[in-house]
């Protein structure tokens, strides 16, 4: 079968060439991929990081610089790069969104605005000022098109469906293309609805009938904030009437949606890859603030009426509080697919992390070829660097993230094998932090702890042993006395949890690494080594012990 997804274990997962598959993948820059020569040298940081997949931007407006006139040579030349390098890709349409703006539409659409009109945040203006945040008192030249422009949606579906068409035709036995993303970053900013006669005449009017009562039926699974305005509605009449507070945001987030849904159908009836919608976050600041209407988690069960043909929401994370968004993102049940994170110094641990505790479909570094260099000023505003966590402000090291990389490519199989199993578990030290002990003793400070048949895993992060803020460990369970240990940064600590032999002794610690799926042992480690077990550098260890009376 061609890339899709099932459900295994009940977690939906990647399948490709019929396998389960990760992908331990890298954004490339906006710009990178329009020019194959450039991206030789990516493609080569990226097989140094163990990546198996990169996502890649295919503009439209390369791809029909004339309407109706198709160019698909750009994507081929990418297509042919990544098999010469065994490697995949997600595709990333840029089509009417890009970061909420419509930078990547041909020129045919940017210059006819009659036909493909411009959203409106402040009423007769194509072109107005938006406020960037609530701190920064300075107003941005912001335009984009329209959510309701039927015309432009039809176009971008065309061309999406031409695409598509294109994909099939050159990779349907080869499967390269394992998924590919509808537009990037929805939503409208500066204002949380469109303002125009057209949009506030479709807002006074009443709320299709079948969507108001999906809202009210799905309550139990909404943001509060968002239950909250449904329940407190009428059941029927204009977006204010039903929605209150909500309306604004929930009349983008319907026509947001229903745009992006109707360019994805038009490219699955032809070849249907998987599809994912990616999401600027709200941050908890005002619609506006943030694209609104886009797949922030508060408007998930819009998005889901709206959206048969998107098959995962995707965070796209540059804020500190990674855990929590994972968490949000996952909290109905849905994959995890992270195709935009920072890469300071939790970039690796994230990997680890999402793998193992949230059973990632993807996690990909956004402009994965700055790891190890030092910030710009753009990255430093993006990744937070304004807060007080030194490793927010540290650029991930290069070794390392590709240390991690190779070890859970070449396990990748067996890991995905263990997905929506209790079998596999990690923690980090940024997400699971240690509780520090009430006297303030380091040497009794209480370690997160993974609980599997048989045994317990307690990682000790930032001990004085393990001094490093960006520790990381995953661990997958073979059976009652064997796992494999994947960490950084960390020290181990194995106990049993055997009804009746409440004592554990380790049999058996071996590092060592995978080659073609083959285990290669390397030294055994006991006396010194084990006696306190840590992991310093990245590393995977093979572990077996017993548990007695
Ligand atoms: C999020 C966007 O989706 C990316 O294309 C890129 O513009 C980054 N932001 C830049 O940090």
């Amino acid at each position: 079968m061609i890339p899709h997804i099932e459900k295994k274990n009940g977690l939906p997962v990647l399948l490709v060439e019929d396998k389960p598959f990760i992908l331990l993948a890298g954004e490339v820059h906006n710009s990178d991929s329009s020019s194959p020569a450039y991206m030789e040298g990516i493609w080569d940081i990226a097989e140094k990081l163990g990546m198996n997949a990169l996502l890649l931007p295919a503009p439209w407006d390369l791809i029909e610089p004339e309407e109706g006139k198709f160019d698909f040579s750009l994507p081929q030349a990418l297509i042919d790069q990544a098999r010469e390098r065994n490697m995949r890709i997600v595709f990333l349409w840029f089509g009417s969104w890009k970061n909420a703006e419509c930078m990547y539409a041909p020129a045919w659409v940017k210059q006819d605005l009659g036909r493909f009109p411009r959203a409106q945040i402040e009423k007769g203006k194509n072109k107005a000022g938006r406020q960037v945040s609530p701190t920064i008192p300075v107003k941005m030249p912001y335009t984009t098109l329209s959510y309701l422009g039927e015309e432009t949606r039809k176009a971008d579906a065309k061309a999406f469906a031409a695409f598509m068409g294109f994909l099939k035709d050159y990779d349907e036995k080869r499967q390269t293309v394992v998924a590919v993303q509808v537009e990037n970053e929805t939503g409208l900013l500066g204002a949380a609805r469109e303002v125009s006669d057209e949009a506030d005449a479709l807002f006074a009017a009443p709320v299709p009938a079948d969507f108001a009562s999906y809202m009210r039926a799905h309550t139990d699974t909404m943001t509060d904030e968002i239950r909250a305005a449904v329940l407190s509605g009428k059941e029927e009449g204009s977006w204010s009437e039903v929605f209150g507070t909500a309306a604004d945001e929930l009349f983008s987030a319907y026509h947001v949606a229903r745009y992006v849904n109707a360019v994805a159908e038009a490219g699955k009836k032809v070849y249907p890859l998987p599809m994912s919608a990616n999401c600027w976050l709200d941050k908890g600041g005002a619609p506006g603030s943030y694209p609104t209407g886009g797949p922030v988690s508060k408007v998930h069960e819009v998005w889901d009426f709206c959206t048969p043909n998107i098959d995962v929401y995707c965070p796209d994370i540059y804020v500190p509080q990674f855990k929590a968004v994972c968490d949000e993102f996952t909290r109905r049940g849905g994959a995890l697919f992270i195709p935009e994170s920072a890469t300071h110094s939790y970039c690796a641990p994230r990997l680890v992390y999402t793998l193992g505790r949230h059973h990632a479909m993807c996690y990909s570094p956004f402009g994965f070829d700055d790891i190890g260099k030092p910030f710009t000023a753009v990255q430093g505003f993006l990744f937070g660097m304004d807060v007080s966590d030194p490793a927010l402000k540290t650029p991930q090291n290069f070794e390392e993230y590709g240390a991690f990389g190779h070890i859970l490519r070449e396990m990748m199989p067996m890991l995905a094998e263990s997905y929506g199993t209790k079998r596999l578990q990690a923690v980090s030290a940024e997400t699971d932090p240690v509780i520090p002990a009430p006297d303030g003793n380091p040497f009794g400070a209480i370690p997160p702890t993974m609980s599997f048949d048989g045994f317990r895993l307690s990682v000790r992060f930032q001990s004085p042993l393990n001094p490093r803020a960006d520790g990381a460990c995953l661990c997958l369970a073979v059976s009652d006395s064997e796992c494999w240990v994947v960490g950084s940064a960390c020290g181990l600590t194995f106990t049993s949890a055997v009804p009746g032999k409440p004592n554990l002794d380790l049999l058996q610690v071996e590092e060592g690494r995978f080659e073609n799926g083959a285990w290669i042992p390397g030294r055994r480690l006991n006396g010194d080594e084990t006696a306190s077990l840590s992991l310093e550098a990245p590393a995977v260890l093979h572990i077996r012990f017993f548990t007695y009376e």
